[in-house]
């Protein structure tokens, strides 16, 4: 790979999963010096503009990075060449953005749990219409993630 890298994770609604993908990333890679240039942003538009659910700014203040800055933006054309890297958090997204992506798009698009070990195929559930429990778990999966890109990311 030549250049920084750079990494768009994508949700649904970009208020819950995905950013706190943005945080866990931005947590790991601080930690492992690395530098990265790091986004998140959603299929869908009805949260757009708005701050991360509470409860994501919450789980991610917990483990040390304020999420609550971030604004909800809906993915663009432009994402795939300005990327080097597009995650989705699960099948769904990833097949919105199969058919979002344009015939001159760079960005290598995948499921972000395929790059775990032992989570191949997995979802990030959804944590929305849940309890707390959920987010937890959701954060639990996009560190694991964050890990294991860190680690593929140093130069
Ligand atoms: P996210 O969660 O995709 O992880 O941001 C959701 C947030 C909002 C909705 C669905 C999922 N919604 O339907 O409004």
């Amino acid at each position: 790979m030549s250049g920084a890298p750079s990494v768009l994770f994508v949700c649904l609604g970009n208020i819950c999963r995905s950013p706190m993908a943005e945080g866990a990333l931005r947590v790991a890679a601080r930690d492992a010096g690395l530098d990265v240039a790091i986004d998140s942003a959603g299929t869908g538009g009805w949260h757009v503009g708005n701050p991360p659910d509470s409860r994501a700014v919450a789980t991610a203040r917990e483990k040390g990075v304020d999420i609550s800055r971030l604004r909800a933006r809906q993915v663009t054309a432009d994402d795939f060449t300005r990327f080097t890297h597009i995650f989705a958090l699960d099948a769904q997204n990833l097949a919105d953005l199969q058919r979002l992506a344009p015939a001159d798009g760079t960005a290598e698009v995948a499921l972000l749990l395929d790059i775990v070990p032992g989570r191949e195929g997995d979802a990030v559930a959804d944590p929305y219409y849940g309890d707390a429990d959920g987010f937890e778990i959701a954060w639990s999966d996009v560190s694991s993630a964050a890990a294991v890109l860190v680690a593929r990311l140093k130069p």
